[in-house]
């Protein structure tokens, strides 16, 4: 029979440590690592050196690797330091990259949190919520958690452990590739396998494991004009708007219903199969879990299997904003001279960023020249990535299954994303190592959004997961 007894340690350290979990998921918590907003780089830095401090309190051995500088909007700014740590190099044991990101979104209480994001607090419920709980600061923390636990416990770490954590995920990545090309053969030299955990279960009860996202090309539309803003009294109706502009080419890219109106971007959209189909049929997704994480009922689809598909398998385009819009409350009455649309597509199987950029051009320069507008325009594509696809039938993903039904005494869905994550796709191919996501969080958490929250359960039950989920990689041969 199989000695359980480890496990029973880890467990037990674990539960009966849990308010020193959240009160270390608190601190990190409190640094508000905004990853997209120059002002905030310093504390995208300090989260770094918050989690070096960890690193060195556990004996993980790591480089912060600096990659360079980024130019945002006219300024220099220097690159966050992509952390890499290394806890064990037994040549007997396997060895596991874990990957995360210590950047968040941004936040304001004005936005509608109904407390301050930067100061995790937990409802009657077991509800730990500030920015960053559970994208991805609680996973991350949550590696870190099993390998203290497993040293306070006693008990033998299974595996060789690599941790890669950046802080620039939430802003493109920038140089995470070029350092993962880089070090492929040196740091990332004996992994084994990868594991992510910066996604979220389906719905609300049951875990599952991953193994698709989708990829994301970013644009930037900007229509400019007059050489400064202007007062709408005196010069409204004599100038062309850049704003008037801009909504109407914005009105053009997309449907209400979600249809994408861009010549050649649904072109190149894989299949669907009929075996594809059928895994739909076993998911476990009810149509109120959406509703309950989107506080209402304005889906687009009225069944449960063409609104995963919409998510997992087909392009959307989504418009973010308009930058250098009047946009606070009031009525000034300004002609913006120049404004810039952000909007992006999502990208599934065998879509190509570069043509997406060049279809995304040629629409938009056509349906600009129609206009006949004096103004200029210009069109850019911030960052762009493909989709990723693994495959589920792997030692990482039967491991993973394994520690599910250990941990939560029951079978997890098999599931692929809508959102994007990226370095999946590089460390897959770069490494040529298969890459599972396993999360840590729920549907309905609120990553990206206000209120943004992880259960205890799932912070605690999680980091027995991917504990046990190393147990399990080290008995497959
Ligand atoms: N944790 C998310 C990725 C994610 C979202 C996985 C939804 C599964 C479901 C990640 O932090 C994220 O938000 N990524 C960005 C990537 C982009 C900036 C390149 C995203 O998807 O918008
Ligand atoms: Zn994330």
């Amino acid at each position: 029979m199989a000695n359980t007894a480890p496990l029973e340690s880890f467990f037990n350290y674990v539960d009966q440590n849990q308010d020193h979990y959240v009160a270390r998921l608190r601190e990190a918590v409190a640094i508000p690592s905004v990853s997209a907003d120059a002002g905030h780089r310093e504390e995208v830095f300090r989260m770094g050196n918050w989690l070096i401090e960890l690193f060195k309190q556990l004996g993980i051995s790591y480089e912060a690797a600096d990659v360079g500088t980024h130019v945002v909007d006219g300024k220099t700014l220097k690159l966050p330091p992509i952390l890499l740590g290394t806890y064990g190099n037994d040549p007997n044991k396997k060895t596991i990259l874990v990957y995360g990101h210590y950047d968040v979104q941004p936040a304001l209480i004005e936005d509608g949190w109904s407390s301050d994001p930067w100061k995790l607090t937990e409802d009657s419920t077991g509800r730990l919520v500030g920015r960053g709980s559970s994208d991805d600061k609680g996973p991350i923390i949550g590696w870190l958690n099993a390998i203290e636990a497993h040293q306070k416990a006693g008990v033998e770490f299974p595996v060789n452990l690599k941790i890669c954590f950046e802080g620039m995920e939430e802003n493109g990545s920038e140089g995470l590739d070029d350092l993962i090309l880089r070090e492929a053969n040196r740091y990332f030299k004996d992994v084994d396998a990868v594991c992510i955990s910066d996604n979220y279960w389906l719905g609300v009860t049951k875990p599952c494991l991953t193994y698709g996202l989708r990829g994301i090309s970013y644009f930037k539309v900007s229509v400019s004009g007059p050489g400064r803003d202007l007062h709408s009294g005196v010069f409204g109706g004599t100038v062309y708007e850049p704003m008037t502009d801009l909504v109407i080419l914005l009105s053009k890219l997309v449907t209400t219903d979600g249809k994408i109106l861009i010549p050649g971007v649904n072109d190149d959209v894989a299949e669907l199969t009929d075996e594809e189909q059928e895994t739909y049929k076993s998911i476990e997704f009810k149509l109120h879990e959406l509703h309950s994480a989107i506080e209402s009922q304005t889906n687009i689809f009225d069944n449960e299997t063409r609104t995963l598909q919409a998510r997992w398998r087909y392009p959307s385009l989504s418009i973010h904003g308009v930058e250098g819009a009047f946009s606070a409350s009031g009525a000034k009455t300004v002609l913006p001279c120049k404004v810039s649309g952000k909007f992006s597509i999502r990208l599934v199987p065998n879509m190509d960023p570069d043509k997406i950029t060049a279809y995304v051009e040629k629409y938009l320069k056509e349906e600009f020249a129609k206009l006949g507008s004096k103004n200029k325009l210009h069109v850019e594509c911030l960052h762009g990535a493909k989709a990723w696809v693994a495959s589920p039938n792997h030692w990482n993903f039967v491991a993973a299954a394994k520690a599910v039904e250990k941990v939560f005494n029951c079978k997890p869905d098999m599931t692929r994303e809508g959102g994007s994550i990226p370095v999946t796709l590089t460390f897959q191919d770069a490494l040529n190592k298969n890459v599972l996501l396993l999360p840590m969080g729920r549907g309905d958490d609120g990553a990206h959004s206000t209120n943004e929250k992880l259960d205890r359960f799932n912070y605690i039950q999680g980091i027995k997961l991917l504990g046990t989920y190393l147990h399990e990689v080290a008995k497959t041969t």
